[in-house]
């Protein structure tokens, strides 16, 4: 584990000099799925030498639906063992924990007072939460979702914001919260972009393929990357399809097939028309034999060494150690300029409204 006053100088200003990146998973459900793991986990591994990328837990989020507080925490720590287990290095990227850097819950009182309540109102995620009667009445912290998701990512400044299509919407609201903070108080925020995540942006859910994959709907229809392969096995056995036999792509009439077939393509690198030529004449079942054999192989170096990650223990410590110092480094610089263009009489005799 590399400490941060180790790392090189040189390395520090390369870091500085690429373009910052920011994403979070949150810590909820039974841990990582294929679609958090294809559609967003994968990337930020690929992303961690091209950008200056900071990744997190975000904890504050996960209690705006009914939890327990002894299963979010240690799903917290296991999400951060998840992290490192698909890739991510704690010397290359930094990896926190939200609740563990308070400018995230600061920025986004700031940034609510901006907020439209209809605009907030608007946002989809909110009204099919709220809707669901299993997640209880909706609270004011399910409203405000969306606007600490905005605080998140506009603390650290980030360029660009890797995320599925299921975010979109939240990462439009931050850029519209960024340009309207810095017209009225003047230059504080980058207007983040999102980053195009083509294919497996969107990975649907097995036994209901026009629903996305999702920690919060019933086990068949999720592959989790910790499931034992057995069970990896069965749940693509049980995939629902159609009464056709063709293995082709086809969102519309086939939505079943075509999750399968944007499954195969990302964990084999094959495009989706070469794996539909590798598939003609062959029937649903022998299809679904190899997608799961790729699947297996995909995540098994990933479950072999989070078992080590969890069994040792340090390596998770350290790396939060190190992500909170380098985390809060950044977040407090952006907090005290925003505190500062806002109006906030700044401690220490710092900011605009220090004696001359
Ligand atoms: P979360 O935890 O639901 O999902 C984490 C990432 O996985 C992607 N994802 C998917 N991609 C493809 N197919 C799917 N079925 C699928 N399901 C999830 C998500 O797009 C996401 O990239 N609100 C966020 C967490 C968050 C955040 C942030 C993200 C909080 N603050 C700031 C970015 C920046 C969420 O609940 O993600």
């Amino acid at each position: 584990m590399i400490r941060l006053s180790q790392v090189p100088d040189t390395m520090r200003v390369m870091q500085q000099s690429r373009p910052r990146v920011l994403s979070g998973i949150q810590p909820t459900g039974t841990g990582s799925h294929l679609g958090n793991y294809l559609g967003a986990l994968r990337r930020w591994v690929a992303m961690q030498d091209t950008f200056d990328a900071y990744y997190f837990i975000p904890d504050l989020h996960a209690i705006t639906v009914p939890h327990d507080p002894a299963a979010l925490r240690r799903r917290t720590r296991e999400a951060v063992a998840e992290l490192i287990a698909c890739g991510l290095d704690p010397g290359r990227c930094t990896i926190f924990v939200q609740s563990q850097v308070p400018e995230h819950a600061q920025l986004c009182w700031i940034l609510g007072c901006i907020t439209g309540y209809g605009e907030a109102a608007r946002m989809t995620q909110f009204k099919d939460k709220s809707a669901r009667k299993e997640l209880g009445s909706a609270t004011v912290g399910l409203f405000n979702y969306p606007i600490l998701q905005a605080a998140d990512i506009l603390l650290y400044q980030a360029d660009q914001v890797p995320v599925g299509d299921d975010q979109r919407q939240h990462l439009e609201l931050t850029r519209v919260l960024a340009r309207r903070f810095n017209t009225q108080f003047g230059p504080t925020f980058t207007v983040p972009s999102p980053y195009e995540i083509h294919e497996a942006a969107r990975i649907a859910d097995l036994q209901e393929p026009t629903k996305k994959m999702s920690k919060s709907r019933p086990p068949a229809g999720t592959i989790n990357v910790m499931d034992p392969a057995a069970q990896i096995r069965k749940k693509l056995r049980s995939a629902v399809t159609d009464t056709d036999r063709d293995v082709r792509a086809d969102a519309e009439h086939k939505p079943g097939i075509t999750n399968l077939l944007t499954i195969y393509s990302a964990v084999s690198g094959k495009s989706v028309e070469r794996a539909e030529k590798e598939f003609a004449g062959s029937g649903y079942g022998d299809f679904k034999d190899v997608v799961a054999d790729a699947v297996i192989a995909e995540v098994a170096p990933v479950q072999r060494r989070y078992a080590e990650l969890m069994a040792e223990g340090t390596t998770v410590d350290d790396a939060l150690f190190e992500g909170r110092t380098r985390a809060r480094d950044v977040a407090g610089a952006t907090l005290a300029v925003a505190h500062d263009n806002v109006g906030f009489l700044l401690p220490g005799g710092s900011g605009r409204g220090s004696r001359p």
